[in-house]
């Protein structure tokens, strides 16, 4: 069974989800590490409740983003980590970790990517007009909220509905949507080809 770190800064929902689909055993991965850049991350107090090891660094201890992420590298390898997943984990990565793990590292983001990139996705496809918008599940790459596609779901904007409805009907596709890739990928069955991350049966 492959062995994942999910970082996260804030909530962690949708970690939240993740640790029920594992302890369902419809996601069949092991959740080796919580990590986050926030001490009083709410996602870190959902770990230590769920039994799982976490581990907090500060950011602002370290010189450079690179010297922060080496220290975090360290510990993935520790553990035994095979894939990083982001979780609302509100922070750039550098180029350093992005090599390290180079198609190991998933994020998701509340919009359908190219469309509505940044930490406002939702507000801002709301405040744009959109009549759909959705969730995106990528790699990531050396640019912010860029990398291969691996999934996306789309959801239709109701006119009648406040940017607070339609937030929490994307979060709740964002939580069944995430374990399930998360899910794929652990099982390797695809390969990367430029952009395109194609499934083999
Ligand atoms: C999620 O909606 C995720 O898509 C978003 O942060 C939220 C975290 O919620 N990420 C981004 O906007 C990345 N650009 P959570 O802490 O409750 O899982």
């Amino acid at each position: 069974m492959k062995n994942i770190a999910v970082f996260a800064s804030g909530n962690g929902t949708n970690l939240q989800a993740i640790l029920d689909n594992i302890a369902k055993g419809s996601l069949k991965v092991r959740l080796a590490l919580v990590v986050s850049d926030k001490q009083n991350a709410f996602a870190l107090k959902r770990a230590k409740k769920a039994g799982i090891k976490t581990f907090y660094l500060d950011p602002k201890k370290f010189v450079s983003k690179e010297a922060y992420e080496r220290e975090i590298a360290a510990q993935l390898k520790k553990e035994k980590v095979d894939l990083v997943v982001l979780a609302g984990f509100m922070r750039i990565l550098s180029p350093f970790f992005v090599r390290a793990y180079r198609n190991r590292i998933l994020n998701i983001h509340p919009a359908l990517l190219p469309a509505f990139k940044g930490g406002r996705a939702i507000k801002d496809a709301y405040n744009y007009g959109a009549k759909a918008t959705g969730v995106t599940v990528h790699f990531v790459d050396e640019h912010v909220d860029h990398g291969p596609i691996i999934a996306q779901e789309p959801v239709k904007v109701s006119d009648a509905e406040s940017v607070v409805q339609l937030e929490a009907r994307i979060h709740k596709v964002e939580h069944k949507v995430y374990s399930e890739v998360i899910g794929r990928v652990a099982s390797g069955r695809f390969t990367v080809k430029g952009r395109r991350v194609i499934f083999t049966p």
